[in-house]
This record gives structure tokens, sequence and C-alpha cells, in this order.
């Protein structure tokens, strides 16, 4: 078997369409400007958009990631859902911090996030089950089902360019608000 880097090197990469970002009128709160971004994806018939990356670290320090569902994401923080006995559950219990990261290929768009993850309550995680089907309820018990809340301290926007001057504009939580940064 040889490289693949010329199978690799093949590939086009930010193919998509970008849509107009005008980081000058982006709202203070990085989750008003998420709202839009995500219904824009919709609108724009993005496969999947609450399909995200779920990064962990063990107790090693070394890290993991996954694809998982985005749940909820308001001011309590981004939900995602998993049992407790896996991989992640066992990394987080250890370590109660992730990053996630969304990907929409067809917009050429990725928003990221990093803070640390608490587990919602135990109500919160009974419901959140009950609201899957039954297919995919079957053979979970409740007691290992959590929704947990990766509360950010970092969020970017990143907006690719045709003429590859990307935009990326990060919050970061600054007390009570956050604090906008922008590159070019
Ligand atoms: C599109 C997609 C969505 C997924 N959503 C979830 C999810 O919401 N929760 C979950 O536990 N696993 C989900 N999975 C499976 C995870 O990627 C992973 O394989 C599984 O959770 C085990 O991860 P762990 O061993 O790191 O705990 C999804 C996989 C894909 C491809």
């Amino acid at each position: 078997m040889g490289t693949m880097n010329g199978i690799l090197r093949a590939q086009p990469s930010l193919t998509g369409t970008t849509p107009v970002f005008d980081v000058a009128a982006a709202p203070g709160d990085p989750l008003a400007l998420f709202r839009v971004w995500f219904e824009e994806a919709c609108a724009a018939g993005v496969p999947e958009p609450h399909a995200m990356t779920l990064a962990t670290v063990d107790a090693d320090g070394v890290p993991d990631a996954r694809t998982l569902i985005l749940k909820d994401a308001d001011e309590r923080g981004w939900a995602f859902a998993s049992v407790r006995s896996s991989v992640k559950g066992t990394q987080l219990a250890t370590n109660p911090a992730a990053a996630l990261n969304l990907w929409w290929q067809p917009q050429v768009r990725a928003v990221r996030v990093r803070g640390a993850v608490a587990e919602a309550t135990a109500e919160e995680c009974a419901a959140d089950l009950a609201a899957r089907s039954p297919a995919a309820r079957d053979g979970i018990d409740p007691a290992d089902w959590v929704l947990w809340r990766l509360v950010p301290e970092r969020i970017e926007f990143w907006q690719g360019a045709e003429d590859r001057r990307h935009q990326r504009l990060v919050y970061t939580r600054d007390g009570t608000g956050w604090t906008r940064s922008s590159t070019r």
C-alpha cells in the first residue's frame, strides 16, 4: 500500500457556497448568532446540521472524539446525551470539560465551542430519554442515560471565503457577558 497523499491532494476543499457574514453586524450574544446560523443551515438544506464532533479527554489527558447529536443550546449550555457507562461518560466523570465542533460543508461554515460540562438534573435526563423513539430507547437502562450541558467559555464562528480571506469571529466569556474578536 502506498501513501494516500495523491488521492488526498486531488480532493477539492471549501467547495461550498459561502453566505454573506457581516461580522460587524453580529449580535453580542453568541447564542443569537448560533440560532441564525443554524436556521440558515436548515434553510440551505445542510444534511443533519445538528450532528457534531464532541471531544473529551481521558484520565491521562489523551483526547478522544466522536460524533453526537446536539440536543439543545440555550443559556444553560449546549446539550448532548448518551449513557454514563460509555467511554465519553467515563471521561467526562474524570474530566468534566469538552469541546464540540459543527461543520456545515454546503456553507463553508464551522462552529467551535469549548468549556466545562455538567450533568442536567435527573428529571431532565429522564425527559430526554422519554423523548427518544421506542427503538432508540430499547435496551437503555434509564439510570444510565445522561443529558450533559457544555457551558461555553469560548465560541468560534468560522466562515470560509472563496478568496480564502476566511472570517473568524470568537466570543470569549467575560464575566456575565462576552468579548468579541475577529480575524480575517
Ligand atoms: C451522526 C451520528 C450521531 C450520533 N449521535 C449520538 C448521540 O447523540 N449519542 C451517543 O451516545 N452516540 C451517538 N453516536 C455514536 C457516537 O459517535 C459514538 O460511537 C458512541 O457514542 C460511543 O462513543 P464513546 O465510546 O466515545 O463513548 C452518533 C454517531 C453518528 C455517526
